[in-house]
């Protein structure tokens, strides 16, 4: 048995097998119609989604499978108090699968601890989204043909955006690749993700400047301000509109530049851009179904896998108001020693957040 917490669960192997898998299914998707025949998948989505909940349940069907499924927390015994970890030993009485998105971070870590079945992190929070990152890189793979020697700017809600900490995280074990960050000095890549980035030796800048990132990107990926995620909404409205992508600024991108997206967009890009050859977005929407397939697939074959662990300490506590350690009974908390030298920090097991010094 084994979880997707983190797209860093997944080596670049097993990455490139998922890819093989996914451009086979759609070569001959007869070939998959059975596969999980007789299989259930539980979605429990606890916060809002399209995409990724019904590409789960479309990519289950599509192997022969069932889906039971809960959304939001109203619908459920979380509206009654249950913890994540009750609903996860719960679930894993009637499904072979789960697929869960929770607003707390370090919430499908916590499932994943306490279900007898797989568990696929399907976004915690503004933390980890890995599953969009397998539909991000098979449509990098069939844009670009492989990842080595790009650069690839992120732009937008680089705080909160969960997409981009997994793609970041992914795209950073390839040979030659850099990142432009593009984003207002409110909503820069948390410490967890440049922290990573230097410690493996990642060149990466920093910037506000889309039109002066533009010219030299082989990738751009849009994001959304997350308006949930903001306390202050007069934060968010002062930032909302930050970043536009028009038909005007993709004059100074090259020719061969992809433009990508997880969805849903608000107004990050213009309509007017769907019509540009360079616009991926949908592509990536479709490929998202095809990865899911393929990590289902993986996921009810794998035998068990004991993770390596590494050193915890536990008498600290998380400085993240998000962090499910806030909520869970009796939860302790767990933290480990990431980075060297005067960049050493406790960060906890959950969220990646530092510890309250
Ligand atoms: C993203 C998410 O939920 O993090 N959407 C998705 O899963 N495709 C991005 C977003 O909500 O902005």
């Amino acid at each position: 048995m084994r979880s997707i917490i983190d797209i860093l669960d997944l080596s670049n192997r097993e990455i490139d097998e998922l890819i093989a898998t996914a451009v086979d299914i759609i070569e001959n998707p007869e070939a998959y119609s059975r596969k999980c025949e007789g299989k259930k998948l539980a979605t429990l989505f606890f916060e809002p989604s399209t995409r990724t909940r019904l590409s789960f349940e479309a990519a289950m069907y599509e192997l022969g499978g069932h889906v039971l499924s809960v959304t939001g927390a109203g619908a459920s015994s979380v509206a009654k108090g249950e913890s994540v970890a009750d609903t996860a030993k719960t679930v894993s009485c009637y499904a072979d699968i789960i697929a869960l998105r929770h607003p707390q971070e370090g919430a499908a870590l916590v499932a994943a601890g306490n279900a007898s079945i797989p568990v696929i992190n399907a976004g915690d929070g503004g933390h980890c989204h890995p599953t969009q990152t397998l539909a991000d890189l098979l449509t990098i793979y069939r844009e670009k043909g492989g990842f080595a020697n790009l650069t690839v700017g992120v732009c937008g809600d680089l705080k909160y955006g969960r997409t981009v900490h997994s793609l970041i995280g992914a795209l950073s074990r390839y040979e030659n690749v850099k990142f432009v960050m593009i984003s207002p000095e409110e909503l820069k890549v948390p410490g967890y993700v440049t922290g990573a980035l230097r410690e493996a030796k990642v060149p990466f800048e920093e910037t506000a400047s889309l039109e002066g990132a533009l010219p030299h990107l082989d990738i751009l990926y849009m994001t959304r301000i997350q308006r949930e995620r903001f306390d202050d909404p007069a934060l968010y409205d002062a930032l909302k509109d930050s970043y536009i992508l028009t038909t005007e600024k993709m004059k100074l991108a090259r020719e061969d530049m992809c433009v990508l997206h997880p969805l849903p967009r608000v107004n990050e890009i213009s309509v007017a851009i769907d019509q540009d050859p360079r616009a991926c977005y949908f592509k990536q929407v479709r490929n998202g179904k095809y990865m899911r397939m393929a990590l289902i697939l993986k996921l009810l074959r794998e035998p068990f896998e004991e993770k390596p662990q590494r050193e915890l300490f536990h008498h600290l506590s998380c400085r993240n108001p998000r962090c499910i350690t806030r909520t869970e009974q009796e939860l302790e908390p767990a933290f480990f020693l990431a980075g060297t030298g005067d960049q050493q920090r406790f960060r906890c097991l959950y969220c990646e957040h530092r510890a309250r010094s």
